[in-house]
Order: C-alpha cells, then structure tokens, then sequence
C-alpha cells in the first residue's frame, strides 16, 4: 500500500487502493490498523455508488440506521447537502442549513448513543470550489498534553451526552420533541482506554456535563480540560479533492464541517456510520 502522512498529529491518505475490489480479510485489517493507529485516513479516488460504499463499509462493523429527523433517515446512508430537492441551495433559516451549522461543532459522530459509533465513512459527491473543508483534532495527542495531576483527576470520570445540549445553542427549536424522546441523554467516559495506542478524551458538542459534579464544578473542570486542547498542532485540516473517501475513528478524533467560502456552490457528502460493539461505560 502506498501511504502518506498527512497532520501532525493524525491522518494518513492511501494512493493505490480500489475499495470495490477488496476482497481479502487482510487489507481490512491493514485499513483497520492505520486506522487505530493514525485516527484519519484518507482514500483517494474512490468513485463509488452507494452500495459500493455500504459494501466496503460493512467489512469493518454492522452500520448504524440513519435517525429521525436526518436526511436518510431509516437507511444506512446520512446525506448532508446544502441544496434542496430542486437543486436550490437551501435558504439560511431552513432547518437542514441549521443542521449544518451544527456540523461546524467538534462533535464525536453519535456520541449520544448508549454504544457510540466506532467509526464514520464519508464519500466527498460534490465539493465547492473554496472552504467546506472538514477539520479532524487528535484527542489522543489531547488527552497526552494534560498535566499529570489533571490525568490522574479525571480518569475515571464519566459524562453525559445529550444530542438535544449540543443542537439547542444553535437554534432552541432545531431539535423536534420527536428527536428528543428517541434520543435520550447517555452516560459515556471521559477517558478511553482500549486503543493500543494510547488514551483519549471524549468530548464534543453532545458532552453536557461530568456526572456527580454540580454545574460549575462541571463547567470549569472541562474548561480547564480544553485550555490544553492545542487547536492549531493537534488539528488536520482536510481540503477535500473530488472522489475523496474519508474515515475516522470517532473514538480518538472529534472532527467538524467548515463553512464554506466566497460564492456559495453545492456541496453534496454521503456517510455511513459503524456501530461500536461495546458501550464505553458499563455502568448505563
Ligand atoms: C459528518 C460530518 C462534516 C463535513 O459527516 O459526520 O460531520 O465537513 N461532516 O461534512
Ligand atoms: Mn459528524
């Protein structure tokens, strides 16, 4: 395999690889393993249909329905787009450009799931001429930079996440009274542990607050937690080149959208989602 780093801190792209013509258990566990290892990896020039993508996806885990209330809602794709049925891109009150604002959040795909997803597999369809470039931050090189004390504190923390927290600064009514009984608050950990390679904070927009800590304590313990985030070393940036097929591994990067830049032009993505086999806490 021909493979390249891209960030830092994270992300490798792949540039002799065909995903419609895997057919050995060993390249998944070769994929598998830059995985788990580099956090983001980048496949170019893959371009696939939807049942293709959904086939080379499921080598590596069962996939998540999409949920209510999401463009895909009930299969295994999600569709983000920032154009309607008509190819008009979408008005900046309506609820799907909303929802993309949301996207520009840090967030952990499906982090308020009891089992969170354990990776995601976005397809790039269309892609503007400027920006809407996805932003992926190390939270292994995250968790590394904590002072020991801080470590020490908070290893065995838990917090919950709540898809309506994070939705809610962005517009109050965004999440419909549907989404919030389907999707109930969830406890997951603060610190992951079974990556081989080292230990991970697990935030995002859906963290809400550290258990058992009164809102202040929470507030200023996550606070602190983030002050040695360094957004800049930590980061790869991706500028998405046309066919670009792009995992992550939702348990060790929080990733987010970018707006987009100058004359604003369709932008058309397709993800599928991996299920996690096991909850990060067993105590929910
Ligand atoms: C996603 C996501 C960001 C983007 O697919 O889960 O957050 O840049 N995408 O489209
Ligand atoms: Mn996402």
């Amino acid at each position: 395999m021909i493979t390249s780093k891209l960030g830092d801190a994270i992300g490798l792209e792949i540039n002799d690889l065909d995903v419609t013509k895997i057919s050995d258990k060993e390249t998944i566990n070769k994929i598998s393993d830059l995985l788990s290892e580099f956090s983001v990896v980048v496949i170019r020039n893959q371009n696939i249909t939807d049942d293709e993508h959904i086939k080379f996806s499921e080598n590596f885990g069962t996939l998540e329905l999409t949920k209510v209330g999401t463009d895909g809602s009930g299969s295994k794709l999600i569709i983000l787009r920032n154009f309607d049925e008509n190819g008009n891109i979408v008005s900046p009150t309506d609820r799907q450009r909303l929802n993309n604002l949301a996207n520009q959040e840090w967030h952990s795909d499906s982090s308020f799931k009891k089992i969170p997803s354990k990776m995601s597999i976005l397809s790039a369809k269309m892609i503007p001429s400027l920006g809407g470039n996805t932003e992926f931050l190390s939270m292994r090189a995250s968790y590394n930079a904590l002072p020991q004390e801080l470590k020490l504190k908070i290893d065995d923390k838990i917090c919950w996440h709540d898809y309506s927290h994070g939705r809610s600064k962005i517009d109050p009514n965004l999440v419909t009274p549907e989404e919030k009984q389907a999707l109930p608050p969830v406890k997951q950990k603060l610190v992951l542990s079974d990556n081989k390679h080292g230990k991970s904070l697990y935030l995002g927009a859906h963290c809400r607050n550290v258990d058992g800590m009164s809102e202040n304590d929470s507030n200023a313990l996550l606070a602190e937690i983030n002050s040695y985030i360094d957004t800049e070393k930590f980061i790869y940036s991706h500028v998405w080149e046309p066919f670009d097929l792009i995992m992550w591994d939702n348990r060790a990067v929080l990733h987010r959208a970018t707006p987009i830049k100058g004359k604003i032009e369709k932008r058309l993505m397709v993800r599928t989602t991996v299920a996690g086999q096991t909850s990060t806490t067993n105590e929910c």
